[in-house]
């Protein structure tokens, strides 16, 4: 009898584990029909007559760092309010920013709605007749993404300047050909590429393309040493004076060591076409 209740509770016990493991892969698929979205913010701002610019107070500017600065700006929600009337589940969407200089840093679609974001059309410590400081204006034009009340060492927000496009996807849909799905001990190296590196290196070409692509047609881990890598990301002017990437200094060993995972596993997936 006793024996009997012991099996039922291992039973019971894989089943829920079973179930589990089922959840996060339909949570993976969950909106994979969602029609992906894109617009320009620009023509978005001018068709709604409702949106009205407000003055914001940054607590901390993360592309600045400086507590200071106080931006005309609209909030990214009011100017998103027409497409979210229109969706009907926001869980497991995907928001990239596409900007001007082939950055394009995306962010969980839920994250970004429950944060404060405005996009900012003008620095407001500036005279009149000036909307950025001089030797910017080219670069933060049409806009510059800001969030309130995010510490400063939060780097899980995005601040694109030169933002011109949203795009709004499932997470699958933006994904698909750059995620692990063949292998679970590369998926946290995955999260942490796509926190760090994929806004500028696009995998499979999906991601940013200011920097580099990283796996398509050849795999970075089969040209570039992995100890390269690593020297290279925390100060890539020490290898070449005009690089452009900018240091990555808050990257842990044991992050690159995923990351690596990552690249070495997604390195036996090619992009369909
Ligand atoms: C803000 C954009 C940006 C981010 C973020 C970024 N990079 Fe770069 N990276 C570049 C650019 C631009 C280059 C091009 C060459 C240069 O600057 O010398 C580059 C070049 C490289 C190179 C040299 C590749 C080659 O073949 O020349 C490596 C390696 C590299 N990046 C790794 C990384 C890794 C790993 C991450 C994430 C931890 C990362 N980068 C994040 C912009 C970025």
């Amino acid at each position: 009898m006793i024996k009997a209740h012991f099996t039922l509770l291992v039973l019971l016990i894989i089943g829920l584990a079973c179930q589990q493991k089922k959840d996060e892969k339909s949570s993976l698929a969950l909106n994979k029909d969602f029609n992906p979205l894109e617009f320009s913010l620009e023509e978005a701002i001018e068709a709604d007559k409702t949106l009205r610019d407000t003055s914001v107070k940054i607590s901390f500017d993360h592309y600045f760092k400086s507590t200071g600065k106080s931006y005309r700006a609209y909030p990214l929600k009011a100017i998103l309010a027409p497409w979210l009337a229109k969706i009907k589940d926001t869980s497991n969407l995907q928001i990239s920013f596409i900007c001007f200089d082939g950055y394009a840093p995306s962010m969980r679609f839920s994250k970004v709605l429950k944060g404060e974001a405005y996009v900012a059309v003008r620095d407001e410590s500036l005279p009149a007749g000036k909307d950025w400081p001089d030797s910017l204006a080219e670069k933060m034009r049409p806009y510059y993404l800001v969030w309130q009340g995010i510490a400063p060492e939060d780097e899980t927000y995005t601040w694109p300047y030169g933002l011109a496009d949203i795009r709004i996807a499932a997470f699958f849909d933006e994904f698909a050909e750059a995620y692990p799905l063949h292998d679970a001990k590369a998926e946290k190296g995955f999260s942490l590429y796509q926190l760090h590196c994929m806004k500028c290196h696009s995998i499979n070409k999906i991601g940013g393309i200011m920097g580099p692509e990283f796996n398509y047609p050849k795999s970075i881990t089969s040209y570039w040493q992995k100890e390269d890598i690593w020297q290279f990301i925390q100060n890539p002017q020490a290898y070449r004076y005009s690089a452009k990437m900018p240091p990555i200094a808050h990257l842990k060993r044991e992050e690159f060591e995923e990351i690596y995972t990552y690249l070495q596993s997604i390195s036996e997936i090619k992009p369909k076409e």
